[in-house]
């Protein structure tokens, strides 16, 4: 179908708007589980009043939270207040907004595994939802640790806080990691079902809030000069690389138990995988979309146990130097086991078996304490198919990187001449910069994903199916980790084992240079 005419311009179709039009959220509450906790105080609640200074939050809206800590509402507001100051990417603090979205946040003290502390919650809630006048509508968010998220559905459920209602609706957000291997995300799913309906579920992946991480979308299928490139006969391989700095930041405990393949793998390097290989979705919407990210998935194939030593490599870093500063090994952060075996570094090297994609490998790599804060998608072209300038000259292929963060942004590179009399070639770059070109701080992932939850919106959220078709295959890699039991140490402030170019080097490739 053609879109209107340009005035003056014979036969120049306008296509029809790709965005979607800004809408507004409807009335509601959200009751913030875990509100004492770190996420709570670090991302929800800035993230909650950055909205509020956008004027883009539910009018009227309201905020319950709810753990074991005693407060009162207005200590409550005091520390939120603080955490506000600390961690919005918005400062100095606007105090007349903040003391008006204060006025809709409440406090109410409970033990998530005992019934009568849902009675307690339904009390508040009402109280808040009669002094707000919202109307009834909820957003029920698990900002806890995830050992008490079947508890939490459990007793929501029983207490009637969750039912499968739609008017007015109740939503959850289920926080990562969503299970820790297929079996126990299956058993999750099933709690969350009995509890509601797929479509009252919003698991987050926060990677998907990001605007860079949306930007391969946009990158994908507003364009037309890319697209017919992304494909196995012109690409030869895509290389994925997620880097830290940061260490493990006071979670030994936790990581202990997750290690990086659950911790960053099975949720964020899984999205970035499926977004820069799936097919072109028929409609920008939640379901077409998730439904080509799972294809992909499916899509992928397993490394089976047997294979971890020739398609994985792990590595845990020891004490090193990063930014001028000495770090601790792994095994000696807080928490940690002193002969521990948990990955900190994963390069895994994947293949898509799919008509568009079949012989190309992904190979992806993630890692903490590595030698800077990087993430990046690079495609990595075929080279020509006949050296015309001499050798060595034009043997070094194209490469669209597409830079999630920092310097977000696109470049790509290609061959020029120098020059000069003789034909010589040199590599360089077109670089598309975000923050040059449209100069604005972008909003953070979470201010992204709560306004699309408010808005029912669950394309950047992932379905039942998706978390289960990715734990399908993280099991056997862990499996086959379990049975060969090899961590190769890295010194912090690197780039990880050596195995890991190695990895690359049966394939005769190498490792971008971060
Ligand atoms: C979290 C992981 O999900 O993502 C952390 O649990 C990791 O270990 C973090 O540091 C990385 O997120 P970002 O947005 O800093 O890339």
């Amino acid at each position: 179908m053609n879109g209107p005419l340009i005035p003056g311009i014979p036969g120049g179709p306008i296509p029809a708007p790709t965005t979607r039009p800004p809408r507004s959220a409807e009335p509601c509450t959200l009751v913030i589980l875990g509100a004492s906790g770190d996420l709570a105080h670090r991302k929800l609640v800035p993230a909650l009043y950055n909205l509020a200074v956008d004027g883009a939050l539910p009018s009227p809206f309201g905020v319950v939270g709810f753990s074991r800590t005693p407060y009162t509402d207005d200590a409550f507001r005091a520390e939120l207040l603080e955490s506000v100051s600390e961690h919005s990417r918005r400062r100095p603090l606007d105090r007349a907004v903040w003391d008006r979205f204060a006025k809709s946040v409440s406090y109410c003290a409970g033990d998530f595994s005992k019934r009568e502390s849902y009675e307690q919650l339904r009390r508040c809630l009402e109280a808040s939802e009669k002094a707000t006048g919202t109307g009834g509508n909820r957003i029920l968010y698990l900002a806890t640790p995830p050992s008490v998220f079947p508890v939490i559905l459990e007793n929501l459920a029983a207490s009637k806080l969750l039912t499968k209602t739609s008017a007015p609706w109740t939503r959850v957000v289920v926080e990562k990691p969503f299970g820790h291997d297929l079996a126990s995300a299956q058993s999750l799913n099933r709690v969350v079902h009995g509890a509601c309906d797929e479509r009252q579920v919003y698991r987050i992946d926060h990677y998907l809030g990001k605007e860079t991480v949306q930007n391969i979308l946009a990158l994908r299928f507003a364009n037309s000069i890319f697209e017919p490139l992304l494909s196995r006969h012109f690409v030869d391989h895509v290389q994925i690389t997620v880097a830290e700095e940061l260490g493990v930041e006071g979670r030994g405990a936790y990581y202990e138990e997750a290690g990086v393949l659950r911790d960053m793998v099975q949720n964020h390097m899984m999205q970035l995988l499926t977004l820069t290989a799936m097919e072109p979705p028929v409609a920008f919407e939640a379901d077409a979309v998730r439904d080509e990210k799972v294809k992909v998935l499916r899509a992928v194939c397993p490394i089976e146990p047997d294979e971890v030593g020739r398609s994985t490599v792990r590595g845990q870093y020891r004490e090193g130097t990063i930014g001028g500063k000495p770090v601790p090994g792994y095994r000696e952060e807080e928490g940690v086991a002193r002969d521990s075996m948990t990955s900190t570094f994963v390069a895994l090297s994947l293949r898509v078996e799919s008509w568009r994609w079949a012989g190309v490998p992904f190979y992806l790599r993630t890692g903490k304490r590595l030698g800077r804060r990087l993430t990046e998608i690079a495609i990595h072209f075929r080279a020509v198919p006949h050296p015309l300038f001499g050798r060595g000259q034009d043997e070094r292929p194209n490469v669209l990187i597409l830079r999630i963060q920092p310097d977000e942004g696109i470049a790509i590179r290609f061959a020029a001449k120098v020059p000069g009399e003789a034909m010589q070639l040199r590599e360089v770059t077109f670089d598309f910069r975000y923050g040059a070109s449209f100069g604005e701080q972008p909003p953070e992932a979470y201010e992204r994903l709560l306004l699309d939850c408010m808005l029912g919106d669950a394309t950047l959220f992932t379905r039942e199916d998706e978390v289960e078709a990715s734990w399908k295959l993280m099991d056997p890699i862990l499996q086959g980790w379990r049975d060969h039991p090899h961590v190769a140490p890295y010194e912090a402030g690197g780039w990880g084992p050596d195995e890991a170019d190695e990895l690359l080097a049966r394939d005769g490739r190498v490792w971008r240079k971060p």
